[in-house]
């Protein structure tokens, strides 16, 4: 078996975790009835408290805001945002924990990761409407953000679903939950993909409440000025209001897609497309060497024990073992991910087909030939 999520490694350990989640949801809802969410207001409520439309739309208002503007109830994931949790949430996120209203130290919610080893939480497509790997490289080489595996916390409370397509046939019922909702989500990844402990409610709201504050602004999509006069227009009028959600929702992706890669069938040889040494070397760098660079100091550095860098050494090592179907081979884990080892326990997450191309594959070997001077 091998994993992108950490997926303790036996089937037990996630029929556990899949319990474990029933469990959760079974002990909010001791009734059996269809539990009310406390953050999930009945729409007359939602509607009766709007935000205030600005005039003319704003660029920099939220896409969670215009939507209660144009009618829809907020989401289930929807959580005030109050300066407290927003400051307990950025502090998990960026720093692995916070501390409590009372003052005192969480615990950290994972030895071995910070989310943002593997997932930024800044834009990273310049379209938002497709997820291009080859078009993120070149949008992160120039906003200095490192190309990892994860897809950005950015604008992950404007999606309608999360651990989509592939994810869902791989691991089913296990992250079930975490499809249809972002709180599970938030959950199943501090838990499974960080390898860390379970989080309590409040430090998942607080996640949320953060996450709220890194949402998708109108003026990031790129609608043209008769959407935008069609958006400003429909705010007053009802009848309007299911277009206009509708051409918001058509300016950016409502969920991230995953779909397993396939390593090539001659793995010495790559997938046959002519390679770019030169994003090769930019994809090394941004993503390879952020996680495995040596240097210790740099916060972002997973705490792995398998350092690389530039050197002829490192490259060497791993062009020698490209056509290996152990670890040791890059084609290997960067289609199937690792297990988890080591202590603290890490492991690499696979990268999916919208998360790395096959062209960029081809792209790293083209930059390891150039730089070892092989054909
Ligand atoms: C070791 C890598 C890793 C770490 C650490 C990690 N994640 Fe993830 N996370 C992933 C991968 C891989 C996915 C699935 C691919 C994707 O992003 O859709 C994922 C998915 C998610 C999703 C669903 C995204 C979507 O739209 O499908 C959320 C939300 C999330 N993670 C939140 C977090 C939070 C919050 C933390 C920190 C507590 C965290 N993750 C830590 C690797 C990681
Ligand atoms: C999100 C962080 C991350 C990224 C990005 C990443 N790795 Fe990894 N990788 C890890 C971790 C963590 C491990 C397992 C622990 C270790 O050995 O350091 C690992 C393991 C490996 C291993 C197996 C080592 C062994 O002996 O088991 C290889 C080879 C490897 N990575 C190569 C690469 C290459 C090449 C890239 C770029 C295409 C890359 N990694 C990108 C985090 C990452």
């Amino acid at each position: 078996m091998t994993h992108c999520l950490k997926v303790t490694g036996v089937a037990a350990a996630s029929l556990a975790f899949v319990f474990l989640l029933v469990g959760r949801a079974a002990a909010q809802d001791p009734s059996g009835d269809p539990a009310p969410d406390p953050q999930d207001p009945p729409a007359e409520e939602a509607v009766a408290e709007p935000p205030v439309a600005p005039e003319p739309l704003d660029p920099e208002s939220t896409l969670g805001d215009l939507l209660v503007l144009l009618g829809e109830a907020r989401p289930s994931h929807w959580i005030e945002p109050t300066p407290d949790r927003i400051r307990q949430g950025g502090e998990i996120v960026l720093s692995g924990r916070t501390t409590d209203d009372d003052g005192r130290p969480s615990k950290v919610a994972s030895p071995g990761f910070l989310c943002t080893d593997c997932h930024t939480v800044d834009r990273e497509d310049p379209d938002l409407r497709v997820a291009d790997p080859d078009a993120r490289l070149d949008y992160v080489m120039q906003t200095g953000q490192p190309f990892l595996p994860g897809t950005t916390l950015w604008g992950v409370v404007n999606r309608r679903s999360w651990f989509n397509d592939d994810y869902i046939k791989k691991y089913g019922t296990l992250v079930k939950p975490a499809n249809e909702s972002l709180r599970e989500a938030v959950f199943l990844c501090a838990a499974e993909c960080s390898q860390g402990r379970l989080l309590l409610d409040w430090e998942v709201d607080a996640i949320l409440a953060w996450l709220w504050t890194v949402q998708i602004r109108l003026g990031d999509l790129d609608l043209p000025q008769q959407d935008l006069d069609f958006l400003a227009a429909a705010v007053t009028d009802p009848a309007m209001h299911e277009e206009a959600r509708a051409r918001l929702q058509a300016g950016f992706l409502p969920a991230a897609p995953a779909h397993l890669r396939t390593a090539p069938a001659d793995r010495s040889a790559g997938y046959g497309n002519v390679g770019d040494p030169v994003r090769g070397e930019a994809l090394y760098r941004t993503s390879c060497l952020t996680c495995h660079q040596a240097d210790k100091g740099d916060p972002r550095g997973v705490r792995g024990t398998f350092p690389l860098d530039d050197s002829k050494a490192s490259l060497s090592m791993l062009w020698r073992n490209r056509a290996s179907t152990t670890n040791l081979g890059f084609h290997q884990v960067i289609t199937h991910g690792t297990r988890p080892y080591g202590v603290p326990m890490a492991y690499m997450p696979f990268f999916t087909q919208e998360r790395m191309s096959d062209q960029q594959v081809d792209d790293l070997m083209a930059w390891f030939r150039a730089r070892l001077g092989v054909q």
